[in-house]
């Protein structure tokens, strides 16, 4: 059967500095547009800020294995409909 898709947003100090407070609206919103076929969770830092902390593209989430730079509401809701297609 399906797999669920996983989306991990980042609740770490950088990508929280940098705007992931903004996507904590995922938490309510994704469950309530795709129900069971999608979980979605705040995870502490994914460990992606240190690697390019220089060129910072935090805040960062996680669907599935792809990582999403800069992430925003609509970039990560786009992410899980390509996934759904
Ligand atoms: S705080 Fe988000 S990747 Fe480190």
């Amino acid at each position: 059967m399906d797999k669920k898709i996983s989306v991990k947003v980042c609740l770490g100090t950088t990508c929280f500095v940098m705007g992931s407070a903004n996507l904590q609206e995922l938490l309510e919103v994704v469950p309530r547009k795709y129900g069971d076929k999608v979980e979605v969770a705040g995870v502490p830092c994914l460990r992606l800020c240190s690697i390019d902390w220089e060129f910072s593209k935090a805040p960062y989430v996680k669907v599935d294995d792809d990582i999403i730079k800069e992430a925003t509401v609509e970039k990560v809701l786009n992410a899980i409909e390509e996934k759904l297609k």
